[in-house]
């Protein structure tokens, strides 16, 4: 048996897959974020392992004996998030998590100082670590000079689970220390933000062994001693892994955040328009996202704020969409990273008059996540990545509706999988498998079977290519 940890930012998720890979045991348990103003946002690490405990426990209780079974562990996690610990191991402050906006000044002196864009294959942003390494340089001093490693989040993890120091390519990458194309450290990168090559965590591939679970833990969960544990990936990489989107294929996701995914078979960065040219999660592949930083969050905030719920929010929109509202939202509610790299952005309504109802915003929320996605696609189109069809997954993909607009917007087609288990704790249990069974093998990464595709509506196109270049211009003024 397999298990995947996946460590997302409102909570763990933790599955085990047997040889064939289905789904044997699974529990969640939530995790809180600190109480802090944004941009700031931030997390306790250690409320991660008492989540994972939690998580373990219930598995256990409702399968004796199952950790015992378990030959291989794989971890996701949540990305860019600094975890800093000191030379015995003490974690030094919260963990500055992906959303964290704090650190656009040092963005601008970072992208000044060093190649970032030309080594990192990407462009110095808010969110990923570095630059919230040189924010605790200048404002946490006497931390700084503490930090015995940096650790990505599902890296404090592991460490946990096995004593090792050790990180993955997929989730390095987003670091902003990672010479992306090498796939190794770059010193380079690392003295620009006054650290060195021993501050960071040992390098694998996603399917390697990084160490195997510690013996306390052994004792405590009943785990076999030897039980490996993979060098995992990021939460979107382990998604592809879930999904068999490891040398071909796209993925849409509407989560908190909104992700259009796609390997490539080089490093294809493409800086001017906010791509991320990150490494895969298995050997020699790479892959290119667009992320926008409020998808399925907007529709959430507007259901809140219109004190309903998303079910009934989206149950006044018109049986039959005929064409764009005539109200045009911006989702930049906590800013956006591709194509403008603008963690200031805010979002806005624009074009509302005395006759707007409710079911126009619900529409024009709907559509403006779909255009700030239309500008990933073009982004990734730039950077020689055309996609013209992906899957669709993440909370928001319930929604057909959505997927329509979507569709329609984007002139993608999008593909519903069958019901079942593709997400991060299951890519993740995949390369806890690839590396029990010694490496990589594209076996393992099948995809899902297609339920359904919502293909573009042509009679519709035109419309959606006018309203996105309003949308387009909206942004601009
Ligand atoms: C990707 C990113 C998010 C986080 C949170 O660059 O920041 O998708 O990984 O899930």
């Amino acid at each position: 048996m397999y298990l995947g940890i996946d460590l997302g930012t409102s909570g763990v998720k933790i599955l085990i897959i047997d040889a064939t890979q289905n789904v044997v045991a699974e529990a969640t348990s939530p995790v809180e974020s600190l109480a802090v103003q944004p941009p700031y946002s931030e997390q306790n690490p250690h409320s991660w392992l008492r989540a994972i405990e939690k998580a373990f426990e219930e598995i256990k209780a409702r399968n004796p004996g199952i950790f015992g079974q378990v030959r291989g562990i794989g971890l996701s996690g949540h990305m860019h998030g600094a975890v800093l610990i000191d030379r015995h191991d003490a974690v030094l402050r919260p963990c500055i998590m992906w959303d964290d906006g704090r650190s656009h000044l040092e963005c601008e002196e970072l992208s000044e100082a060093a190649a970032f864009e030309r080594i990192g294959g990407n462009l110095v942003m808010a969110g990923f670590t570095a630059p919230k390494l040189r924010w605790v340089e200048k404002n946490e001093p006497e931390i700084f000079d503490k930090i015995g490693k940096v650790l990505l989040p599902k890296d404090y993890v592991r460490l946990w689970l096995t004593g090792e120091y050790a990180a993955e390519m997929s989730d390095a990458a987003g670091t902003l220390w990672l010479d992306v194309e090498k796939r190794e450290w770059s010193q380079t990168l690392l003295e620009a933000t006054n650290l060195s090559a021993d501050q960071m965590p040992r390098l694998y591939e996603g399917t390697e062994v990084t160490g195997t679970v510690r013996g306390e833990l052994c004792d405590t969960w009943g785990f076999s001693p030897g039980t490996v544990v993979a060098g995992g990936a990021g939460d979107n990489a382990a998604a592809a892994c879930g999904m068999g989107i490891v040398e071909d294929g796209a993925f849409l996701s509407l989560g908190t955040s909104g992700v259009v995914f796609a390997p490539t078979k080089a490093f294809l960065p493409n800086v001017e328009r906010g791509v991320h040219a990150f490494c895969h999660a298995v050997p020699g592949v790479w892959h290119q996202m667009g992320v926008i930083l409020a998808a399925a969050s907007c529709l959430e905030w507007l259901a809140r704020t219109m004190q309903t719920d998303v079910a009934s929010a989206l149950n006044q929109l018109p049986q039959t969409i005929n064409g764009p509202s005539s109200v045009c939202f911006l989702p930049y509610l906590t800013g956006v990273r591709t194509p403008h790299n603008d963690p200031r952005a805010r979002a806005s309504f624009n074009g509302v008059t005395n006759r707007t109802q409710n079911a126009d915003l619900v529409q024009a929320v709907l559509e403006g996540v779909g255009f700030a996605l239309k500008d990933c696609f073009i982004a990734l189109a730039e950077g020689k990545t055309e996609i013209t069809e992906a899957y669709a997954v993440g909370g928001g993909s319930r929604s057909q509706e959505w997927l329509q607009i979507i569709a329609n917007i984007c002139g993608v087609s999008l593909m519903i999988p069958e019901r079942g288990e593709y997400g991060a704790a299951f890519g993740a249990a995949r390369l806890g498998m690839s590396a029990a069974l010694e490496g990589y093998d594209a076996g393992i990464f099948s995809k899902p079977p297609v339920k359904q595709v919502v293909a573009p509506q042509a009679d519709l196109a035109s419309a959606y290519s006018d309203a996105h270049g309003e949308f387009q211009d909206l942004y601009r003024r």
